[in-house]
């Protein structure tokens, strides 16, 4: 596909993840994705501030207790002398649509969230999201992430997305060949383990086809390993 029709159909796509020597995102029991250095969340928040949108699924977001805000005012003055908006936009995704209301990125309200679910979601919490994001709701089983990525750009006139995961929904990216880039960070740690999460979910989930990736950056930073990748190869 010719990049200018990549352009058209939806916003170009940089994943971000901090990876352990052995492929895992968390733990067996996903704890907080916490294990990377100051210098690693740092660089998160500046490529967080890169994109138009920020997306994740509501399950890291409830692990993480993510806001999915810039707190540093520098990263918001680059993004306005981009013509940017001062945040992302804050783009959740959940099948089930089992959000709680009153977590920390509803009332933190730099930006706005939009929920993209399915007709799943229960009553109460399309309730209780009313007034704190916009929902976007499928009737098929999942959310058609292509059709989102269409809106986003459509209706929301966003050219970039930074994707924070998880595993999951980065594995879903992959298989619709939604990915453009992906910033990886080779962390000192090993968790093992076949139930640890890895950079696509959980090691029974599989992807039906193999993905060339083109390294385009390489950073030896303290004890961490920086890389950029890309998927347009
Ligand atoms: N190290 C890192 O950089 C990093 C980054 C991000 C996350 N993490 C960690 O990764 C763990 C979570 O990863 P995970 O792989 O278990 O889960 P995940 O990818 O965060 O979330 C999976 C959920 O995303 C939703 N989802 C995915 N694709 C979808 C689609 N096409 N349509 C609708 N919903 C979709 C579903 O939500 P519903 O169940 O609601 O339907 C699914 O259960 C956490 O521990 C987090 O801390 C680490």
């Amino acid at each position: 596909m010719a990049a200018s029709e990549l352009c058209y159909l939806r916003p170009k796509v940089i994943a971000n993840f901090a990876i352990t020597w052995d492929g895992r995102i968390s733990t067996w029991n996903r704890t907080p994705a916490n294990f990377s250095s100051p210098a690693d969340k740092r660089r998160l928040l500046e490529i967080r501030a890169e994109g138009d949108a920020v997306l994740a699924s509501a399950t890291t977001v409830v692990a993480d207790n993510m806001t999915m805000g810039l707190p540093d005012p520098a990263l918001r003055a680059v993004r306005r002398a981009r013509g940017q908006g001062e945040y992302p936009l804050r783009v959740l995704v959940s099948g089930s649509g089992a959000i709680n209301p009153e977590l920390r990125i509803f009332s933190e309200t730099v930006s706005p969230v939009v929920v993209f679910s399915t007709e799943r979601m229960p009553a109460d919490v399309k309730v209780g999201l009313e007034g704190r994001a916009t929902l976007r709701l499928d009737r098929g089983p999942d959310v058609d992430l292509r059709a989102m990525l269409h809106v986003l750009k459509e209706e929301f006139g966003v050219q970039s997305v930074v994707c924070e995961g998880g595993g999951l929904l980065f594995n879903a990216m992959l298989r619709s060949n939604l990915v453009d880039e992906v910033c990886l960070t080779l962390c000192p740690r090993v968790f093992g383990g076949k139930r640890g999460v890895t950079l696509t979910g959980t090691a029974a989930e599989w992807l039906p086809f193999a993905v060339p990736v083109r390294l385009v950056r390489f950073e030896i930073i303290g004890a961490e390993c920086f890389t950029r990748w890309s998927l347009r190869v």
